[in-house]
């Protein structure tokens, strides 16, 4: 039996239909960039996360890159981002002209350790962005209440979470629940083909429910322009194309769906997995609704294991096997191996199972019949 990593074929059955259609209008309109169907997108988006505004834009990248401008954020300025995450968050820093401030993560969660975050803030912090890695939201409610003492900006990078929702503790046994990306300043989304609502290229977008900061980012995407002929701000070339929209439209109406077979494939997994003492689960907070964008397991010596999972057919990845701190890229930084145990110990240990809704359980079953034989 084969098992990819992602399979993505018995997606696009489920919307090839609705879509053809939608598509051929659009090469018939002409209508390819910022077109009526990107409006209704964002739109359609705002609404199921549960904010006033979504602004598309060309890649989750630029979603970080165009949303830290639009609050702001440039050079002297400091932003605090977890040293475990993909790099496009602490790159989105650097484009800014700021500089990311690295910070330890949990080692239950793999996210931001909320612990550890105030010692970090200097004069020049302006942000903090939590990442929702791997589809589990970060602990969102010290975030915001640091983020309220020092005056900072919340920027959530929602890239691996669409659809994830927080429980924020009210008082006693009372809860709020919100989607990720409606919590910070703005929720930034990656729409790459293989997330939790991708397109078929790149994509991206940024929610708020601030108007200014909605009206910014419209000419930031925009070559900075007001009207037709007049720019205003130096702004870049970053729109969501009404291709991609389309596409997105139509997977975005089965999101909820998708995402609840990812929840049930992660249930799979664990009834196989959790027994076997050698391997440590990903572990679903009290507080969240975790999406599993990734299912990551963690094992001892994974190199062995991954070349024999590969002989018998089964693709795994590794997310990620080097932390943004000892990333050559960020050497100028000065950091250095030590600095942060928690995200250099995880890095070393993850590995990535095969993930998709439309995982078979037998497919499950084959990976882990597999996988407990190795581990
Ligand atoms: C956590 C995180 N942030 C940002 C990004 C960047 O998104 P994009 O690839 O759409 O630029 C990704 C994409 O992989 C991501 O996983």
């Amino acid at each position: 039996m084969k098992v990819p990593f992602v399979d993505l074929e018995k997606q696009y059955a489920e919307i090839k239909k609705e879509i053809k259609d939608a598509l051929e209008k659009i090469f018939n309109k002409g209508d390819f960039i910022l077109g009526e169907e990107e409006g209704q997108f964002e739109e359609g988006f705002a609404k199921y996360i549960g904010t006033k505004y979504a602004v598309g834009v060309n890649s989750g990248t630029d979603a970080l890159f165009l949303g830290l401008l639009s609050l702001g954020i440039g050079q002297g300025d400091e932003v605090i981002v977890p040293a475990f995450t993909y790099i496009a968050t602490a790159l989105a820093v650097s484009f800014c002209g700021a500089r990311p401030v690295f910070c330890d993560i949990d080692e239950e969660t793999y996210n931001i350790n909320t612990n550890k975050v105030e010692g970090l803030i200097t004069k020049r912090t302006k942000a903090i962005i939590p990442v929702h890695l791997y589809g589990q939201p970060a602990d969102m409610k010290p975030i915001l209440e640091i983020a309220k003492r020092y005056d900072l900006k919340v920027v959530e990078d929602c890239a691996q979470a669409h659809g994830s929702e927080y429980k924020f503790k009210i008082q006693n046994s009372k809860f709020k629940i919100y989607k990720v990306g409606t919590m910070g300043d703005i929720g930034c989304f990656s729409f790459y083909p293989t997330k939790n609502l991708g397109a078929c290229g790149d994509g991206g977008m940024v929610v708020t429910n601030d108007k200014d900061v909605y009206r910014r980012l419209l000419m930031l995407r925009d070559y900075g322009r007001k009207s037709r002929y007049e720019h205003i701000i130096i702004g870049y070339n970053s729109r969501l194309d009404t291709l991609q929209a389309v596409i997105l439209s139509a997977k975005l109406k089965r999101l909820d769906k998708w995402n609840e077979m990812r929840r049930k494939n992660a249930r799979i997994y664990i009834k196989y997995l959790e027994k076997n003492e050698n391997i440590i689960l990903p572990v679903e907070e009290s507080y969240a609704r975790h999406v599993y964008h990734i299912f990551a397991v963690r094992i001892k010596n994974r190199e062995r294991i991954i070349e024999e999972l590969q002989k018998r057919g089964i693709s795994v990845l590794i997310h990620y096997p080097i932390p943004l701190h000892l990333q050559r890229a960020y050497k100028e930084l000065g950091y250095r191996k030590g600095d942060f145990p928690v995200a250099e110990k995880i890095a070393q240990e993850v590995l990535s199972l095969p993930m998709y809704p439309h995982l078979t359980e037998r497919e499950i079953k084959y990976v882990c019949d597999n996988f407990n034989r190795l581990v």
